[in-house]
């Protein structure tokens, strides 16, 4: 059993692997996949799956059924980055400055052969949906998908997806077992006072004096607000006002990233940032808004579905090759809000021990890892479908 998958998805690697590449040399930044989606679609098509277009702008599903039962959903990223591309491949981008630099071509092509692997084999009753996201990248694909009605039109009882990793070995496989990756949220803060001439401060209400007090402020909340026993990130990465040596500006704006673990402990954050920004200006007689966008929630993996995924990888792989108790990451990850509606699971498989980081120009992803996660989807619906 264990060899055969992974040997029966062999058959598959010239034929993907050319897709993937040609992903690669395509690459669209998000919500704006249109020939990654087309391609997608037509792959889709031809190996006989039911197809629906644009649910979440670019996004697709891909439907199988075979008897009645359960469903699963399988999901992968389709977007690239801005990012000019450094790695002088023969297929590297052909769109300046537009880079898949993390490796969601290879998600996009494992998923695609994932789909191929089961229309053939049909070792499974139920229904899977193949779910090809837009947009991950801080671009709220996931939730256009949803707002969609993703889940209403093609239910789920549980997901699955997967993200390569660089810097761990070909052919293993990390999961958490509960929470896995950080939430995300940016916030702009905007700081009104009143500008004055610099030598007569008398006349004026100071934005920037409030920017320097509320910037370390901010700090305080991470240090008194959240239990201990909590993770909480805030940092303030911009802080913008004034033009001259000579004059008090009239505004200031403050803006940066928060990053939690858990859902409470963002909106803990967000309630006291905006009751020390609106305290703090109102102490020096300005005002001040906090605009606060939860860009990703935490991504959390059911336990269960977590460790029947670290099961069908072992069984791939042997044990030794599967992290069953991978430490949460502070990376951030908008399969997060699919998990938050269906429960399933996120794992990661290695890209390769001298892979470039993720989102470094000279990245890439590694077409000898395309076996291992077509077969680890594969069987990850053979053993929650099982005949
Ligand atoms: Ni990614």
């Amino acid at each position: 059993m264990t060899d055969t998958i992974l040997d029966r998805v062999r058959a598959y690697h010239a034929e993907l692997t050319d897709i993937r590449r040609d992903i690669h040399a395509n690459p669209e930044l998000g919500l704006e996949e249109h020939r990654t989606a087309d391609l997608v679609a037509r792959t889709l098509e031809k190996w006989g799956i039911e197809v629906h277009r644009g649910i979440g702008k670019t996004g697709i599903v891909g439907v199988l059924r075979n008897g009645d039962g359960p469903s699963i959903g399988l999901r992968a990223d389709m977007d690239a980055l801005p990012i000019e591309e450094q790695t002088n491949l023969p297929y590297s981008s052909r769109n300046a400055g537009t880079m898949h630099a993390c490796g969601h071509d290879g998600h996009t092509t494992m998923l695609l052969g994932a789909a191929k692997y089961l229309a053939d084999t049909r070792d499974f009753r139920g229904t899977v949906n193949f779910i090809f996201q837009p947009g991950e990248e801080g671009i709220g694909g996931a939730l256009a998908m949803l707002n969609d009605g993703l889940f209403d039109r093609f239910p789920c009882d549980a997901i699955f997806g997967m993200h390569n990793r660089p810097g761990m070995k070909l052919g293993k496989y990390a999961i958490s077992p509960g929470v896995g990756m950080a939430g995300g949220a940016f916030f702009d803060i905007s700081i009104t006072g009143k500008g004055a001439h610099g030598a007569r401060p008398e006349e004026s209400v100071d934005p920037v004096l409030v920017a320097c007090h509320l910037g370390s402020a901010l700090q305080a909340i991470v240090a008194r607000n959240v239990p201990p026993q909590d993770v909480a990130v805030v940092s303030v990465t911009r802080i913008q006002a004034g033009e001259a040596y000579n004059v008090i500006p009239q505004t200031a704006t403050m803006a940066g990233t928060v990053r939690t673990m858990k859902r409470e402990t963002m909106q803990l954050v967000e309630a006291n940032m905006k009751r020390l920004a609106s305290s703090i200006a109102a102490g020096f007689g300005a005002e001040a808004s906090v605009d606060f966008r939860v860009i990703f929630a935490p991504l959390v993996n059911d336990r269960d579905h977590a460790r029947s995924f670290a099961d069908a990888a072992a069984e791939l792989v042997g044990e030794d090759n599967v992290e069953r108790n991978k430490p949460p990451a502070n990376a951030s990850e908008d399969f997060s809000f699919m998990l938050e509606r269906v429960p399933g699971a996120y794992i990661n498989l290695g890209n390769g021990e001298d892979s470039a980081a993720v989102h470094n120009p000279a990245y890439n992803f590694n077409d000898a890892a395309i076996p291992y996660g077509v077969a680890l989807f594969g069987r990850i619906v053979e053993r929650k479908l099982a005949k």
